[in-house]
């Protein structure tokens, strides 16, 4: 109990020539451990969060952290599980607050990078705090089995053709995201349900083609997808209620808008954006992403296009 809580506590070190004081606040107690009683392992602990960031370079992915008070250098390792073997990568002085691993492999491979901040006083005492951080490396382009990813993010427009033959059929997480969803807005007195989701291309073949008919080639070419093209056949978007521009507006347009990112979609073609998703605005459509990056692509204000630095273009 003391020791679960003694973790996440906030560890404040007062270095006194050679008597290190170690005092901890809790909502009772008060502890005061002088380091030489201790071995150096217990003085292991989490600092102020979030101590590691890290990004994905060209050729490199760089780490980032904040500077630990009294640290004399820092220490950087890498594992691919979270509590396996970690390698050291590098040793580096206490004005460093960067490095660059160039050597992690693959794609779609989850590695943990640890950052030790050692605080050396006297000949051996060693004092180490470290945090661990979790990054997913991927290509910034790839494609598995046909299908275009950018960043790992499932990707398909105008310019993103899917192959004929893939045929996912409704997105399990995103239906049952769309269901919590629904729940909620039944909650507020708003009914929501799928119109249209999961479309194969032989289906959005046909419909692409009535609307042609219909319409004119340059004109659906605005509303709706091409075989192959269309988000509807990564099972990942769907339809709410009523596509058509009557359901602007709506309080169930107006609903979905502004919660549809709790639950990990987003309005995929914003008013605003039509030039650079290349389709009119649709109030009705939302696109899977899950929550943090659905909440990412609306907090930035960006279409997925601009959020990813892609285009939307038919050749
Ligand atoms: N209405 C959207 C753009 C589609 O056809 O996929
Ligand atoms: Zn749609």
């Amino acid at each position: 109990m003391r020791q679960s809580r003694m973790k996440t506590l906030v560890v404040t070190i007062f270095t006194l020539g050679a008597i290190i004081l170690m005092t901890a606040a809790t909502s009772d107690n008060n502890y005061s451990i002088k380091s030489n009683s201790v071995s150096a392992e217990s003085f292991e602990t989490s600092l102020t969060k979030p101590l590691l960031t890290a990004k994905l370079k060209k050729s490199s992915l760089k780490l980032n952290w904040t500077k630990a008070e009294n640290a004399n250098e820092y220490k950087i390792y890498r594992s691919k599980k979270k509590n396996g073997k970690y390698k050291k990568l590098a040793e580096v002085t206490a004005d460093t607050l960067t490095f660059s691993d160039k050597d992690y492999k693959g794609e779609r491979k989850t590695y943990f990078y640890k950052v030790k901040a050692i605080s050396k006083s006297g000949e051996s005492t060693e004092h180490i705090y470290s945090n661990t951080i979790k990054k997913t490396v991927y290509k910034r382009k790839s494609k598995v089995h046909g299908v275009t990813y950018i960043d790992g993010i499932l990707i398909a427009n105008k310019t993103y053709k899917l192959p004929k033959a893939y045929n996912p059929g409704t997105n399990r997480k995103a239906y049952k995201a769309f269901q919590k969803m629904q729940s909620a807005a039944y909650k507020d007195g708003i009914n929501l349900f799928i119109a249209s989701g999961f479309r194969s291309y032989s289906y959005q073949k046909s419909l692409y083609n009535n609307y042609k008919a219909r319409d004119g080639k340059e004109k659906a070419d605005t509303y709706s997808a091409r075989a192959g093209y269309s988000e509807h056949q990564t099972g990942l978007a769907f339809d709410i209620n009523n596509p058509s521009s009557t359901f602007d507006n709506t309080k169930e347009a107006k609903w979905l808008a502004k919660n549809c990112t709790k639950y990990g979609f987003i309005i995929r073609y914003q008013k605003s954006k039509e030039k650079i998703t290349g389709y009119k605005y649709e109030s009705w459509h939302i696109r899977y992403l899950g929550k943090s990056l659905a909440k990412k692509v609306t907090k930035s204000g960006k279409c997925l296009e601009e959020f990813l630095g892609i285009t939307s273009k038919y050749k």
